[in-house]
């Protein structure tokens, strides 16, 4: 078995105070690795991918105690201020229903990130023995290099970080990464979503919808980028998202997707659901869009 060894974060020990520390630590460690892998004098801020350049970010701490990335120039935080991963577990991994699926787990993200959606999927994923295997799609123009994932603990963080260096040896490629158990695929398209492709044949359980908000990522809201998401869902799928906007909503509409509408997060009065399913069906937890 391949030595992956060289991609565990140091240990950690303690939160913010020390994320400073570890990155730096990191960021040396991965200058040496990077050398090693292909050749020296390749800088760290490493090239965009559309002819921009990759965002700066830096680790920040939510209201919940968890970890994302705010993109420094913008000040666009990658994850809820209120709380990362009570967003990601409740809009992503339980909205989408993937938590009660028995079987292969296969997910299409838009907006890899800062990989906490990956980390906390890959993390449902093992506590669910009735789930065998796990194929993870996820898409970014511009994905962050594997130096500003070094908050994640674990095995997803472990994923996050060696998909995030194979893409940066590969631009404009997917890069792939499985387990050392073979159960977990993840794969990283570095494009814009307009040209991701997947196999001939390949369908998804859920689709995360994770683009920034419409202000900052205006093409990923568009009717166009939900048709497109729609063509590799399973006929059960379920597309998940955070926005509860009304022009959202009828983007999703106009792909042809029957929209939903769900609790949000924490005190987040509603989130979206969408699905492929008769309208007229009743799912528990969600209510109809536009239907009073
Ligand atoms: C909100 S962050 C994703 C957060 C991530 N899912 C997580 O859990 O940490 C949005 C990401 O979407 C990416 N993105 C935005 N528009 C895109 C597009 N048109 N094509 C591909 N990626 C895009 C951005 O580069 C950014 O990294």
């Amino acid at each position: 078995m391949a030595d992956r060894s060289w991609l565990r974060a140091p240990r950690r020990r303690s939160r913010r105070s020390k994320a400073r520390t570890r990155a730096s630590s990191w960021r040396s460690f991965l200058m040496r690795r990077r050398a090693d892998l292909f050749g020296s004098g390749i800088s760290m801020k490493s090239k965009g991918y559309g002819g921009s350049v990759n965002p700066e970010v830096e680790v920040f701490e939510t209201a919940d105690g968890s970890m994302t990335l705010v993109d420094v120039a913008r000040g666009v935080h990658y994850r809820s201020r209120h709380g990362a991963v009570q967003e990601s577990r409740h809009v992503f991994v339980e909205g989408s229903g993937l938590v009660g699926r028995t079987g292969t787990w296969r997910v299409l993200e838009l907006g890899f990130g800062a990989a906490v959606n990956l980390v906390e999927t890959v993390r449902a994923f093992r506590e669910r023995e009735a789930a065998t295997r796990l194929v993870y799609h996820t898409v970014d123009w511009r994905p962050v290099g594997p130096e500003a994932l070094t908050f994640h603990d674990g095995e997803g963080g472990e994923l996050a970080r060696a998909v995030a260096l194979k893409t940066q040896g590969s631009a404009g490629e997917a890069a792939r990464v499985v387990s050392d158990d073979g159960r977990i695929e993840v794969v990283l398209h570095a494009m814009a979503w307009e040209e991701v492709v997947l196999e001939p044949g390949e369908q998804v359980d859920a689709i995360y919808h994770d683009p920034f908000a419409k202000e900052v990522n205006p093409q990923a809201w568009t009717p166009t980028c939900f048709a497109w998401s729609r063509a590799w869902a399973a006929p059960h799928a379920r597309l998940t998202t955070y926005s509860a906007a009304t022009a959202v909503r009828k983007a999703m509409e106009e792909a042809g997707w029957v929209v939903w509408r769900a609790k949000g997060p924490g005190r987040k009065r509603e989130m979206t659901v969408a699905t492929l399913q008769d309208a007229a069906v009743e799912l528990p937890g969600l209510k109809r869009w536009g239907q009073g």
